[in-house]
């Protein structure tokens, strides 16, 4: 498994993780043993790898402990717990290492990891860290909860080419809104508007991120998906019309950003023009899963939605891979592959 060595200052890097040999126990009463096949890797991840998280979010992990509370799918070989088979493909949250022994009926990851089987007629297992899983229900619950998305919304997503972003900008494409999505490279800004379809696109490392905004979107914006937080934000203050609303997913610009993050220094905008700003969890709306995963299988199927993974080979690969992704190197969904198999 991977364990956490130190706590990084500044950027993280894979010298702070280990890889550890350690026995895999047999399930007790209730549990079951996993292969992992897949494992995730996420911005949020980067909040936790300190001693204590944010107020009210999931704690720090512990070091030289097995990392807790990171999506993962695979395949159970021994069960001792009612309702699960050797075979069965589940997803949980016990991530960052090969064999889990998880227990049935225990709350993980505010329930979205809580063990449970996953349908792999409708998609493949890797797709349930990503469409189908968090990300998915993170995208569509901020654009229709958070953001309360209405007709002739001309939406802007930022860090939309990676996972949350892409679906969170091709759902509000396929519901028939006018997207603008940002990203930071040009490779990634013709992937956008290539194979994400979107109507403008630009690299924020080209020029101050207020002014690519502004041409990309001379009329304004009506709601604004915040993935990155700091000069973004700031940025959509600037643009939003009246009325206009800001689902606030997350801040990875500053994750790792020395000394005080940064905030908006145009809050007031949102007086001026009766914004709402609304921070949100997909964890916290559980009760879209079903709808999200409906839709998203659906567009998945016929097309419409385009979906693209990182994929890491081999678990020490997964430092690796969350210092790439946090650096902006990859595209899509990023995972590790843990194990062969599905
Ligand atoms: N609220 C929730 O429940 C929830 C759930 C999941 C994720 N999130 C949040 O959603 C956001 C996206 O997560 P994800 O899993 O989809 O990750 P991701 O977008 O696949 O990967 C992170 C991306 O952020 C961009 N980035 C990094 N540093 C940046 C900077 N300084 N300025 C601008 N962009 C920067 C990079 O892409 P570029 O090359 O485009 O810059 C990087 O690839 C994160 O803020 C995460 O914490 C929230």
């Amino acid at each position: 498994m991977v364990q956490l060595g130190r706590y990084p200052v500044g950027r993280v890097t894979e010298r702070d993780f280990r890889v550890a040999e350690v026995p895999v126990p047999d399930p007790g009463p209730g549990e079951v043993l996993v292969r992992n096949t897949y494992t995730s890797v996420d911005p949020g991840m980067r909040l936790r790898l300190r001693e204590s998280g944010p107020a009210g979010y999931f704690a720090g992990f512990a070091l030289n402990a097995p990392l807790d509370g990171i999506m993962t799918v695979g395949e159970v070989v021994a069960s001792e717990a009612d309702g699960f088979r050797p075979g069965d493909t589940v997803r949980h949250a016990s991530g960052w290492r090969e064999y889990a022994v998880v227990t049935a009926g225990v709350p993980a990851l505010a329930g979205l990891g809580t063990l449970a089987r996953i349908d792999t007629s409708v998609a493949a297992p890797s797709r349930y860290l990503g469409p189908l899983g968090g990300m998915g229900l993170t995208a569509y619950a901020g654009l229709l909860d958070a953001a309360e998305l209405r007709e002739g919304d001309v939406v802007w997503v930022s860090a939309a080419a990676g996972a949350v972003g892409s679906l969170a900008a091709q759902i509000a494409r396929i519901l028939g809104h006018r997207v603008i999505g940002s990203t930071g490279s040009d490779a990634k800004v013709r992937h956008l508007l290539d194979d994400l379809s979107l109507a403008a696109a630009f690299n924020h490392r080209r020029a101050p991120v207020a002014s690519l905004l502004r041409e990309a979107a001379p009329d304004g914006i009506d709601v604004y998906f915040d993935n990155v937080g700091g000069d973004h934000l700031e940025a959509a203050l600037g643009a939003l019309r009246r009325g206009g609303r800001i689902a606030l997913c997350g801040a990875v610009s500053q994750y790792e950003a020395p000394g005080r993050p940064l905030g908006p220094a145009n809050l007031f905008q949102a007086t001026a023009n009766d914004l709402t700003l609304r921070g949100f969890r997909g964890s916290s709306h559980l009760h879209r899963l079903p709808a999200m995963t409906h839709d998203l299988a659906g567009w998945l199927a016929d097309g419409r939605l385009h979906y693209r993974e990182a994929v890491f080979h081999g678990l020490h690969q997964a430092p690796t891979a969350l210092v790439h992704m946090l650096a902006g190197t990859t595209t899509g969904k990023t995972i590790v592959r843990v194990a062969a198999g599905s």
